[in-house]
């Protein structure tokens, strides 16, 4: 089984350079239509050869830092630089690094005007132990430094490949009172730091720094953290063992529909390489009988939906209407009617997901959710009819628009989609299609939540507020199933036979 790490991210797309050179190449790549993806790699088994080995994060600039000459003179300290330096006795929280030398940081703090990460050799007096590796984020920048007892000075660029920046990745002011959460990256075989905001995924990366390996050197035996935050007394710190690399791509399938080139590209996963809770949903809904060409007694079921869903009077149509004129505060859905979509329950809850596990949700043309998260739940989805796009973001905060990440995709009959704590937590689904798309959502939490949040969060486009959403039932599946049938034969009794 290939390692996760090896994949590159498709959903990120092809570098510039590489963008031209292929067909193949272009599945993936920036354009201002959804990304379909393939769900077998037999059509494209003729095509290129291009390796997809570490492709750059596309909504990063390509412009590279350029060091002054002068770069001696970013020499601290001088405490009064940008009015926002760490004092001696600011709140320091300290962890070890569970692998020496690499892993992922990760602090969910209210810091308002500076955080540190110091990463050193463990030492009696940690406080004096240096040098450090250094990642500092004020509220006008970021950048890594190394830390000695005169000073600290950022890396010289001989040291250095390339770095990569991104505008807004400061310290927001305000900060949101739940705290948002900095990660610092340390890749000690790729040579690489990362620094992120909101989830410890590549896509969430707002800052990188490519090495000379040889000058890793001084910090690759370094294993504690110390973490220094203003104003916040009491900062989450939590360290992975390792860092982040290249996302999943959003796609799954079976072990026998992957083909080596499909690896090579990173168009798809196998299940194997998916979080815990993922691959014990994916084995629950992958089978040939979870979907309406099993229902043999009732084939027509996407036809019947689709009537009900755009026919005055039917129950569907009317249920959506009811839903968009609910006044409802335990419910507080969405105001608009093309926000409107069914959720149809299969099962009972089990203590163990954000409501009833399985989910069947009925998306009728033109309809979409809004922006939303999970929970911090794991999903699996599987497009049971028709075609759905999905678009990624990075975060949800009032007041703060969601930044789209990537392009959206889009996923036909029978692919199946994941999401999980870090990685496409937060989405929204659309059916820009004329035919209603039905999906199966499928939620589990990850063994580590010890918080089993019964809520979905999404983003209100009209308010610019953060709103919970409770996930609830609009019916169960064997009571839907019924009444599709009964106005299904009801419609074909009362068309005129055909002589
Ligand atoms: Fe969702």
């Amino acid at each position: 089984m290939a390692d996760p790490l090896d994949f590159a991210d498709p959903f990120w797309g092809q570098s510039s350079e590489e963008s031209n050179t292929t067909d193949v190449s272009q599945n993936w790549s920036y354009t201002s239509t959804p990304t379909k993806l393939t769900l077998s790699g037999k059509d494209l088994a003729s095509k290129s050869t291009t390796s997809s080995a570490f492709k750059s994060i596309p909504y990063l600039s390509n412009q590279v830092d350029s060091f002054p000459d002068n770069w001696r003179e970013y020499i601290f300290p001088d405490p009064d630089r940008d009015g926002s330096s760490l004092s001696e006795d600011e709140l320091v929280s300290v962890s070890e690094l569970k692998v020496v030398g690499q892993g992922t940081i990760a602090v969910k703090t209210t810091a308002s005007k500076s955080i540190e990460f110091l990463v050193s050799q463990k030492s009696q007096d940690q406080k004096n132990s240096f040098p450090k590796l250094c990642l500092k984020i004020t509220q006008t920048e970021a950048f890594f430094t190394k830390k000695t007892k005169d000073g600290e000075i950022r890396f010289p660029k001989e040291d250095v490949i390339w770095t990569r920046p991104e505008a807004s990745q400061y310290i927001p002011s305000p900060s949101p009172p739940s705290g948002t959460v900095y990660w610092f990256s340390i890749d000690r075989s790729n040579s690489l730091l990362r620094y992120g905001k909101y989830y410890t995924s590549n896509a969430m990366t707002l800052r990188e720094m490519k090495l000379k390996p040889e000058s890793t050197k001084w910090f690759v035996g370094f294993n504690v953290v110390e973490v220094k935050t203003d104003n916040d007394r009491n900062p989450k710190v939590t360290t992975s063992r390792l860092p982040v690399t290249m996302d999943l791509p959003p796609l799954v399938v079976t072990n026998e529909a992957v083909s080596l080139r499909d690896l090579d590209l990173a168009r798809m996963t196998t299940w194997a390489n998916l979080p815990d809770a993922c691959q014990t949903l994916y084995h629950n809904i992958a089978g040939k009988n979870i979907g309406f060409d099993a229902e043999v007694g009732f084939k027509n079921i996407a036809d019947a939906i689709h009537n009900s869903v755009t026919t005055k009077g039917c129950w569907a149509y009317e249920k959506l209407q009811e839903k968009w004129k609910r006044k409802d505060p335990e419910h507080p859905a969405p105001k608009k009617l093309e926000n409107q979509y069914l959720r149809i329950t299969i099962g009972s809850n089990r203590g163990n997901s954000p409501g009833i596990p399985y989910v069947m949700e009925v998306w009728p043309p033109g309809h979409k959710s809004p922006i939303h998260d999970h929970g911090n739940a794991c999903a699996v989805i599987r497009v049971l009819s028709g075609t759905i796009q999905c678009s990624y973001y990075d975060t949800l905060v009032s007041n703060v628009k969601p930044k789209l990440l990537g392009q959206p995709i889009e996923l036909d009959k029978d692919q199946i989609t994941w999401l999980g704590e870090n990685q496409y937590q937060i989405h929204a689904l659309e059916n820009i299609r004329s035919r209603t798309c039905i999906t199966l959502q499928c939620y589990q939490f990850p063994k580590e939540d010890e918080l089993h949040e019964e809520i979905f969060r999404f983003f209100d486009d009209s308010s610019e507020e953060q709103t919970n959403f409770h996930p609830d039932s609009d019916c169960t599946f064997t009571e839907f199933y019924d009444i599709m049938l009964k106005e299904w034969n009801a419609k074909s009794l009362s068309k005129p036979s055909s002589k």
